[in-house]
């Protein structure tokens, strides 16, 4: 087999068989193809797209080219979210003991922030005493024992991924509905859980700009994880503005357990209740509106935050830090953003506000760099509300404050006011199973 044929195949818009697509991936991860070769043949499928059976050809060769999470010793519940990207986006600390408590199973593998986009390995890193790296054994035997254990990725899942995604995006080839659902899913895959739900977004801080392209992602997915016999199911929810009302780490963990309590702020509670009884329903195939009426349960009898604790406290967390909300909130440094107009806020640009809180010191901007757990963005206000000139719009936390005045402006350059109010899209466009 020669790469250079494969290429050519693909440039005529031909469907490229299992044995060449494995021989493609493996080739490239013993460095036996060259990146611009595979350069060209991504350009060609970004062209040409793949047929379902060449997207799930890739989606094996990629999930197959690491270590693949065996779950089987655990309960038949086992469930994974996972998100396409947003700021401010703190569901996993909310959703993972919401259906935990309620008898499903999440042992999860999650990442790092880089840039203006947080992790939840450095959120839970926030509480102190937090473990977030544990042996193999010990992550299994805490899921059997309590159903929630989250630590960061240790395991190679799809390395080949890493490797092709690293391409993709320096030679303009991100944006191809097979790539990305072969990407997404090879880790989700590789990651061992039954039962998976996509919370895929869609808006201006997103790879999917309209809801037609995320419905396309989000059916490519849903059908390759059946073909892997895995119950999949996706969300197709608005991200066009920040998550919530926190951007950082304490501060989101803050909010976090605001909505654990049933308090916090309405459209990420919306979101969270609708992942949560996904989960549910996948795992333990019931119907939603019962999955959500037990969902609703664990919250507002305490069972759900009571689980959270249990989680933090197994996994060597100190809780009785975090119990007290002035400590999550107590960065040495706060100051407000005040709006520099009157009117509607008609605008809050996800990614302004990312990296204003990635600035005042919350996100890294290199792999290697220290994060500042206390700092971080709270807003006051969120697009649709009325502000007048000078009103506070968010609050700023750091332990720099020469810090505020970058952060205040980037912040600013993503707030865009009107005098009308302005309309909205809907936060959860569609579900597909
Ligand atoms: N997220 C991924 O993991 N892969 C893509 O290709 C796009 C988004």
């Amino acid at each position: 087999m020669r790469i250079y044929d494969i290429i050519d195949k693909k440039r005529h818009a031909k469907e490229l068989s299992k044995e060449e697509i494995e021989f493609v991936i493996s080739s490239y991860m013993k460095d036996e193809i060259k990146d611009y070769q595979i350069s060209a043949l991504l350009m060609a499928i970004c062209i040409n797209s793949m047929s379902e059976a060449e997207t799930s050809y890739l989606t094996n060769a990629i999930l197959n080219s690491g270590d693949v999470l065996d779950l089987s010793s655990l309960n038949g519940y086992t469930v994974d979210k996972h998100s396409t990207g947003g700021i401010g986006d703190k569901t996993t600390l909310i959703v993972a003991p919401i259906v935990a408590s309620l008898g499903c199973t999440v042992a999860k593998m999650s990442g790092r922030g880089l840039g203006f986009t947080g992790g939840t390995v450095d959120k839970l890193e926030s509480i102190e005493g937090f473990k977030t790296e544990l042996s193999p054994a010990d992550f299994l035997s805490q899921a059997k024992d309590i159903g929630i254990v989250v630590v960061g990725q240790s395991a190679d899942l799809a390395p080949a991924d890493k490797k092709l995604y690293a391409l993709r995006d320096v030679t303009a080839t991100i944006d191809s509905i097979p790539l990305i659902a072969s990407s997404i899913m090879s880790k989700k895959l590789a990651s061992g859980s039954k039962s998976i739900v996509l919370d895929v977004k869609v808006g201006s801080g997103a790879f999917m700009k309209t809801v037609d392209d995320a419905e396309k992602l989000a059916n490519a997915m849903v059908k390759l994880g059946k073909g892997f016999d895995r119950n999949v199911t996706a969300v197709l929810t608005n991200m066009n503005a920040p998550l919530g009302l926190a951007v950082g780490n304490s501060v989101e963990l803050w909010e976090a357990m605001e909505v654990l309590s049933g308090r916090g702020e309405q459209n990420l509670k919306a979101l969270c209740l609708t992942v949560s009884s996904c989960m549910v329903s996948s795992a333990l195939s019931l119907e939603l509106d019962v999955a959500r009426d037990m969902v609703e349960n664990a919250i507002s009898t305490g069972k759900a935050l009571a689980k959270f604790y249990e989680w933090i406290e197994y996994q060597g967390g100190n809780t009785s830090k975090i119990r007290d909300s002035s400590a999550l909130l107590g960065a040495k440094y706060k100051k407000s953003i005040l709006a520099e107009r009157e009117g509607y806020i008609s605008s809050l640009d996800a990614q302004a506000v990312g990296t204003a809180s990635m600035m005042l010191g919350a996100g890294r901007i290199k792999k290697e760099d220290k994060i500042d757990h206390s700092a971080g963005i709270i807003l006051n206000k969120r697009v649709g509300d009325f502000v007048t000139k000078s009103e506070p719009i968010a609050m700023m936390y750091t332990s720099n404050e020469a810090l505020f005045d970058s952060a205040s402006n980037l912040f600013l350059g993503g707030v865009s006011y009107s005098n009308k109010m302005p309309t909205q899209n809907p936060l959860i466009y569609k579900i597909i199973k």
